[in-house]
């Protein structure tokens, strides 16, 4: 699938809480745009509030961008967190419910990637994690 950007682009530094709810408010913004449900629009601010989370806890702090895109029939909005933290080792356990490093619930990864459309996690131990995902317009 060929998703081309809209013209709408943000970039969203994390490095506090309130950049997690800038995040979050942005994601809300993008997805009213591109003309979600409100369920839909709660899903994905639901999966970004917690990928943003990850990035600021386990990675150290990192980015978010936020984009409307478009592939000829639906909207949709994809966002990309990006980290230069320490990376995943295993990434299927860390994609495991209730598995944490941290103490948390366990959910935010496996969670966020049932509440998607698309999901796509690279990372390399040592360099950092991308996760990648987009909510498509029904
Ligand atoms: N950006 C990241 N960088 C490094 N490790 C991460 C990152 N995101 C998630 N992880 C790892 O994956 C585990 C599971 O994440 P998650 O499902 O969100 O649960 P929780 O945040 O409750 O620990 C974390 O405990 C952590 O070990
Ligand atoms: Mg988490």
């Amino acid at each position: 699938m060929t998703a081309s950007e809209g013209a709408d682009h943000q970039v969203q530094a994390i490095s506090s809480d309130e950049d997690v709810v800038r995040v979050r408010q942005l994601v809300r913004v993008a997805a009213v745009a591109a003309k979600l449900s409100l369920v839909d629009q709660t899903k994905v601010v639901t999966a970004a509030s917690e990928l943003a989370r990850n990035t600021l806890v386990y990675g150290g702090g990192g980015r978010a961008e936020v984009s409307r895109v478009a592939n000829g029939l639906r909207n949709g909005v994809r966002i990309v967190f990006s980290d230069s933290g320490p990376g995943i080792a295993d990434v299927d356990l860390a994609l495991t419910d209730g598995y944490t490093t941290g103490g948390g619930m366990g959910l935010g990864l496996s969670g966020a990637r049932r509440l998607v459309d698309e999901f796509r996690l690279d990372t390399t131990v040592g360099a950092g994690t991308t996760v990648a995902v987009v909510k498509w317009a029904r």
